[in-house]
């Protein structure tokens, strides 16, 4: 194995060649506690040493019945090498189903199973799977060692780059949960090869912010890149692509471990984005409503004067244009329904809400030290009612509602 700091990393070149494959790499995360992040393509043979040394009775692989139908054997071998006993068990993942009831189900099975205090769980999935395995790792017997496996880009370069396990509740995402950290991550690119073009899509999303807020070069970068389609990209194109993700949060993370300062402008376009998956029920992806959530705050900057036209340009430019998504605000949700679900954020402070706004490409506004800003209640509605009412003008006129009987969150401020 090959031990390489993150900055050494970066001057390395793009790979592009299945045949010369990158090593595995450590990544610090920077976190606290700060789990080591495995890197690599095709890296599975060295997951049994890794999971070896935490000195398992019995290791409990939590996935669903998909991925273990793709990567189940080759994981279960990669154990087996190890002498490893291993139980899986497998959930139902999505949006719909982080909730109490699959978490009460999967720790109830674990003890049902006999897990113990000695056992390791892998979480094998995408960001809701592995939220929900890590909230019950962090709960069965006040802790016990935690793997996790990412299966989405999302997975690899953001969710599991947190220490955060949550699941939702009746009223908001992630609601419920605790800072738990893995014993360490495990991020192989080879996964992403089954992985939905939409759910890659929702996490370069993520990507894009963090050149929006942090890395102005990043941004660019994307600007060419994506001048490419997504579908003629290699199985390394989106390994280097999660390598420049990750290396991206990873320097934000360098600079505030703690997230209470200037990686908080990680949140950019969450308490928007948060608002609009909430209240679609998951149907508006994550990483969508995010980007949706983005231009909305791009908006708002722009209306408090804050960045300028051009800028609020590039968001619809990087997402609409070059990413081809789809940006509106769904007809089904009101403005009003917005304002109630970001009250309720989990960001919500005891004065209000506040935002994290650019002030350019690749730097946030910090007026007060905690790189967000209070944004009067007003001004937040009277954005939302004129982002809502630009793209229903920009819609087909068929079936729709003539302006006279629109509805009144819509009227121009
Ligand atoms: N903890 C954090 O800090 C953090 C950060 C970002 C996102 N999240 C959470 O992550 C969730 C989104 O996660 P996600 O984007 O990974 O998607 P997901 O977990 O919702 O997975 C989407 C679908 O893809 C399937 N899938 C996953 N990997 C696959 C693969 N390799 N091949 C084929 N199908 C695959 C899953 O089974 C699922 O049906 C959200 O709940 C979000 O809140 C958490």
């Amino acid at each position: 194995m090959q031990l390489m700091a993150v900055e050494s990393y970066s001057s390395m070149k793009p790979v592009t060649d299945l045949s010369v494959a990158p090593a595995m790499i450590h990544f610090e995360t920077h976190l606290s506690p700060d789990p080591t992040l495995y890197f690599g393509n095709r890296i599975v043979d060295e997951l049994g040493p890794l999971v070896k040394q935490l000195a398992p009775d019995r290791v409990y692989l939590v996935t669903n019945a998909k991925l273990l139908g793709l990567y189940g054997f080759e994981i279960l071998q990669a154990l087996k090498q190890e002498q490893l006993e291993c139980v899986v068990i497998m959930i139902q993942d999505g949006e719909k189903q982080k909730n109490f009831h699959t978490l009460e189900h999967l720790c109830e099975e674990l003890v049902e199973q006999n897990i113990s205090k000695a056992s390791v769980i892998i979480g094998f999935g995408g960001g809701c799977l592995t939220n929900i395995a890590g909230l019950a790792a962090g709960l069965i017997f006040r802790g016990i060692h935690y793997v996790e496996m990412p299966t989405t880009l999302m997975g690899i370069t953001d969710s599991c780059i947190s220490n955060k396990q949550a699941i939702n509740g009746a009223k908001g995402k992630n609601h419920f949960g605790m800072y738990y950290a893995p014993s360490f991550l495990f991020a192989d690119t080879h996964f992403l090869t089954s992985e939905p073009m939409d759910s890659k899509k929702a996490a370069i999303v993520e990507g894009v912010k963090n050149g929006l807020i942090s890395d102005a070069a990043l941004l660019d970068y994307f600007e060419t890149i994506l001048q490419r389609r997504l579908e003629a990209f290699s199985e390394l194109d989106f390994h280097e692509f999660a390598y420049r993700i990750i290396s991206s949060k990873l320097r934000i993370l360098a600079r505030d471990p703690s997230e209470r300062g200037s990686a908080l402008t990680l949140e950019y376009g969450h308490t928007f984005g948060h608002a609009i998956e909430f209240l679609t029920n998951g149907k508006v992806h994550h990483g969508f409503a995010v980007a949706k959530g983005m231009c909305i705050a791009a908006e708002l900057g722009f209306k408090l004067g804050l960045i300028p036209r051009s800028l609020v340009e590039r968001h619809y430019h990087l997402f609409g244009a070059l990413l081809g998504l789809e940006l509106s605000i769904p007809e089904e949700i009101s403005v009003d329904q917005i304002i109630c679900a970001i009250n309720s954020d989990n960001k919500k402070t005891a004065e209000g809400t506040k935002f994290v706004l650019l002030e350019q490409a690749g730097e946030c506004l910090n007026p007060d030290g905690d790189y967000q800003v209070f944004v009067k209640p007003e001004v937040v509605r009277c954005v939302l009612a004129e982002y809502k009412n630009r793209f229903r003008l920009q819609r087909p006129s068929k079936g729709r509602k003539s302006p006279s009987h629109l509805e009144g969150d819509v009227a121009p401020c």
